[in-house]
This record gives structure tokens, sequence and C-alpha cells, in this order.
């Protein structure tokens, strides 16, 4: 959309979700790609075109069974035909607080939110209420709100409690929570960032806040759901204090979860974390039938499978491709391709497009329960015809 039609339009910046611009999916000034659609189904999404695209950016990674996935779908319905919001609180929602912490019994208590930075803002205001202290140090994307942004609109104030802590770096991230000693509230980080988590640096991150007085705050927005029902703590063995769950754990309802010990979880009676809508009970509803689904059809494995036949194609394409493509980012349930230069990446997503699959040109791609053997190869091979062409 050039400036002056988005000048014209009635939305402020395109679209509300900033990773869905055309921009960043196939770069300024792409054309004949899919700007706007009108209706998903398992791993597959209709442009307003009517053009069909089998799709690898799975709302963003808040979907892993698959969109609409009837079971799903039906208990959202059957809440909102039930009203859907009142004005007590919705038996649902001690419900499905139970069935996580029985799923994940780190989060021995939690509270509901809307998204992933409200969740990951309500976990830092509680390690500032457990701690008495303000600082924070972060490792990944937690978020647009203002406790770990730099954009512009943040006060300096604001920007001055937070830090960056590097991804995978253990010495350094001893000697900077070392260095931030007793003024550090908390340090949040997500478990995966373009590769797994070493050892050795989640060792130092769970030894080094404890011995400051610190809360772990691991942000599981993207892997809950997805690299185990548990996520990233399940898989890697993390033990954090708090823990903050969003994206999948509804499937693409809007619900996000904090949780932690009950200590840290009591926190919310010495401070003020509410919100009106925390409480509808449709995608409370949507969440109990994740996580029955999830469990029940053991969707991570599926995931892993599928995912590892996309990661080692990739692996595949970037043998065969090396003038294009320097290698392949992430873990088989979460990848991309890494490029020479950006305006391959570009002509990638844009053939690949043209060929009907969605494919995010840098992190992440994601499979689902809706991917398939025959899907994940029939992309494959659109991503080799895509990539031919830019191989000359
Ligand atoms: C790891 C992580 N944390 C937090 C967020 C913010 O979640 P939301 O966009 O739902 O506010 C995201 C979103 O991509 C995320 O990936």
């Amino acid at each position: 959309m050039s400036e002056d039609s988005s000048l014209r339009s009635a939305l402020a910046g395109v679209t509300s979700t900033g990773s869905k611009r055309s921009d960043v999916l196939f770069g300024e000034g792409a054309v004949d790609v899919p700007l706007r659609m009108r209706r998903s189904a398992g791993c597959r999404v209709w442009d307003d075109r009517g053009r069909e695209y089998v799709d690898y950016l799975m709302g963003l990674g808040a979907v892993a069974l698959g969109y609409g996935y009837p079971a799903v779908a039906e208990a959202a319905a059957q809440a909102a035909r039930d009203g859907g919001v009142g004005p007590l609180p919705p038996v649902l929602e001690e419900e499905v607080a139970a069935e996580i912490a029985r799923l994940i019994p780190w989060a021995e208590q939690v509270r509901f939110l809307k998204t992933g930075a409200e969740a990951m803002a309500a976990a830092v205001r509680l390690a500032r209420v457990a701690t008495g202290r303000d600082l924070v140090l972060g490792c990944g994307y937690h978020g647009w709100l203002d406790w770990c942004q730099g954009a512009a609109g943040v006060p300096a104030a604001t920007r001055a409690h937070y830090g960056e802590l590097p991804f995978n770096d253990a010495e350094r991230a001893r000697a900077i929570i070392r260095a931030a000693g007793d003024r550090l509230a908390a340090v949040a980080f997500e478990p995966v960032i373009v590769q797994p988590p070493d050892t050795e640096w989640l060792a130092v991150l769970r030894e080094e806040t404890a011995r400051v007085g610190a809360v772990l705050i691991l942000d599981e927005v993207k892997t809950v759901c997805r690299l185990a029902v548990g996520g990233g703590a399940e898989r890697f063995g993390i033990r954090p204090d708090l823990v903050v769950l969003g994206k999948a754990i509804a499937n693409g309802f809007p619900l996000a979860v904090v949780g932690g010990s009950a200590a840290l979880m009591s926190g919310v009676s010495r401070t003020w974390i509410s919100s009106t809508l925390a409480t509808e009970f449709v995608s409370l509803a949507a969440a109990r039938a994740t996580l029955h689904q999830m469990v029940k059809q053991d969707v991570p494995a599926h995931i892993a499978r599928v995912g590892g036949q996309l990661f080692a194609g990739l692996h595949r394409l970037h043998a065969r491709y090396p003038s294009v493509i320097t290698g392949v980012g992430g873990l088989p349930e979460m990848c991309f391709l890494q490029f020479t230069d950006e305006s391959l990446s570009r002509a990638l997503a844009t053939g690949a497009a043209g060929r009907g699959v969605l494919f995010k040109r840098s992190a992440y791609n994601f499979t689902s329960f809706a991917h398939d053997t025959a899907v994940v190869e029939h992309t494959l091979g659109a991503l080799d015809e895509s990539l031919a062409p830019l191989a000359g």
C-alpha cells in the first residue's frame, strides 16, 4: 500500500499487527502478493482475491492445532452462545487455571490476561512487588509495552529501568547480573532465539538470579503448546520463578497467562493487575479445548515430526543454493532460512506466495497439527522452484 493510500485509510499504519504488514512479509513495493485475508482453515488461508495458500505463519505462532480446529471452534461457539462474559468470575476461569497448574506445575497459580505483552508486564510487576526493586534485564521480544521498549514515546526514565541480556552468552550474562546485583528485580528471557538455549547459559541465569535475589521470568509466549505442552521449560528442563504463556495456549483466541509459585503470585493482592475482559470465557473455553487436544493427540510430537521434515528440507535447500541461503535458523518446530541478501529473502517470500505458499522470510515459520507430510513435501517443492531463479 502506498504512503498516500495509507494516509487516506481509516486504519493507521496499514494494520494493527505490525508483523502482518506486506512490507514486513514480502518487502516494500512487492506486487501481486496477498494483502488481506478472508478466512482460514487447517493450514490454509484464503486472501481477499479468493486465492488459496498453505500457511507457515499460523497466526504468528498463535495457532498450533490448525485454524478453526473443530473442537476448539465448537467450545468457543458454545461459550459465546452462553453469553461469553458477565458480571461474575466464570467457573471456567478456575477450571482452566487448575488444568494449567496440572500440566505446567511451575505455574502453581495463574492470572489470565489477553495478550503476551500484558502478561509479561504483569510478570514484571509481580517481580518488582516481590523484590522492591526496579531494574529488569530482558532477552528477546516481550511485547510492545513501555517497560521493555526503546521506541519513540517511551519515557527515558522508564527505559532506564531496562537492560538487554545477550542470548546464550553465559559469561556475559553472569557479569551483567552480578553487576546489577541488589538493584535487579528480574531477568526475563525467551527460551529460543534463533538457536536452542545452551545448558550452561540456562544454569547461569538460574544460579545468578537466585544469588542476587531476582525473579527469573520465562517468556513462553511463542513456545508453550509448541515445543511441548509445557513449552521450553518442559523441553529444556528450565524451572523459572514466573512463566508467561500466550499465543497457542488458546489456539488463536486472545488469552495470555502469568503463573508461578503461590508466594510470588500472592503479589497480585499488593498491586493492581486487572482487565475487564480478562475473564471473558470464550477464550477460556478455547484454551480448555486446546489443552485437551494438545494432550489427547500429542500435538507437540506431531509438530516435531512435520517440523523436522520441513527443517531437513530447508537444510537440503541450503546445500543446493549456497549463493542464496547462508543457513537455517531455529528448531524444527519454529524455523527459517537465512539469506545472503535481504532482496533475496523478499524474492523468495514473493515467489513462494505466487506458488500458493505463505512462508516467512525471517524468524519463524511454524508448522501445526494441520500440516502433514504431503503438504510439507509440496511446500519444499514450491520453495525449490522459487529459489532456482534466484541462484543464477
Ligand atoms: C516471546 C514473546 N513474548 C511476548 C510477545 C507479545 O505478545 P503479544 O503480541 O500477544 O502481546 C510475543 C509476540 O510475538 C512474543 O513472541
